[in-house]
């Protein structure tokens, strides 16, 4: 049988709040995700019973269960409730350990590949349980356009998507942890927070400007000395060259900006290439 290919979109977070530590380790989040058009590309092909392998064009990823595209497919045929294997092949876009859920969008892209492999043999509910037994962010990603985010990000409200718009998507040189970004949230007593509601009611409106002022993430304020400078002067390298506005992407280190025009998302991809590893222009999709 030959193989299903599906498109792995990235995610932005126009916002992120962290609301607290939960029993379970994980913490309550309240964040608005958007998918853009950088994308992976993950082809699926069925293999022998218990055979898992994800194969990507970086040869630092895990091919094996440490995977989450791997994750993805053990999930998909523990909830059909039968053996199964699948052989993944990943052309990487998406810069890794980003902010920009790019193993969770692999992730995503596998169970649809599956479900289309498998003739719909899952319905939503049941794909839903098995992205969030992948991943936290995977939920999300298996539905891609606007939404609310809330619980670990598996509460989806779909919002109106934002009209089109320009995104630049720089990636500095160093990567962040994200639990240690989640230690650093959980030790401090006060900060600010994003204006979800606001937010939410630009979106519902279309307003993309009201949107691009309200782009917030709490994780910005835990970050290191040195890579809070490097966030903060790509945004300013972003906005100086007329963004409308500019954030950290999930638990980063990516910054991004959303632009008004194509011309000028180019102007500040030039002038961000000095400040970053990567710079990609993608649109919101
Ligand atoms: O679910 P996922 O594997 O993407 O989570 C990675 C790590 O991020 C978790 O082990 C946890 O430390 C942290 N996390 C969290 N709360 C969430 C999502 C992730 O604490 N809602």
């Amino acid at each position: 049988m030959s193989g299903v290919t599906v498109k792995a979109r990235a995610k932005l977070n126009l916002s992120l709040d962290v609301l607290g530590k939960r029993v379970d380790g994980f913490h309550d989040l309240r964040m608005v995700m958007q998918s853009c058009s950088l994308a992976d590309e993950v082809t699926v092909e069925p293999a022998a019973p218990g055979d898992y392998l994800a194969q990507t064009n970086r040869s630092y990823i895990p091919t094996g269960d440490r995977n989450v595209a791997v994750k993805a497919a053990r999930a998909y045929y523990a909830a059909l409730g039968r053996e199964g294997g699948a052989h993944i092949k990943i052309t990487k876009r998406i810069p890794v350990c980003a902010g920009l859920g790019g193993g969770s969008s692999d992730a995503a892209a596998v169970l649809r590949a599956l479900n289309e492999l498998e003739h719909g043999a899952l319905d939503e509910a049941a794909l839903h349980s098995a992205a969030l037994a992948a991943g936290s962010d995977v939920p999300f990603c298996l539905m891609g356009g606007t939404a609310l985010a809330e619980g670990r990000g598996e509460i989806l409200t779909p919002l109106p998507p934002l009209p089109e718009t320009q995104v630049v998507i720089c990636m500095p040189s160093f990567n962040c942890s994200t639990p240690e970004l989640f230690a650093r949230i959980d030790a401090r007593k006060s900060r600010c927070r994003p204006d979800t509601a606001g937010l939410v009611a630009a979106i519902e409106a279309g307003d993309v400007m009201g949107a691009a002022r309200r782009l917030y993430n709490v994780f910005e304020d835990a970050l290191d000395r040195r890579a809070a400078l490097a966030v903060s002067s790509l945004k300013l390298c972003l906005l100086d060259n007329g963004a409308l506005g500019a954030a950290m992407s999930g638990s980063g280190s990516a910054v991004f900006g959303l632009f008004p025009d194509a011309e000028s998302a180019r102007r500040a991809r030039d002038a961000a290439r000095s400040l970053a590893r990567e710079v990609f222009i993608a649109k919101t999709d």
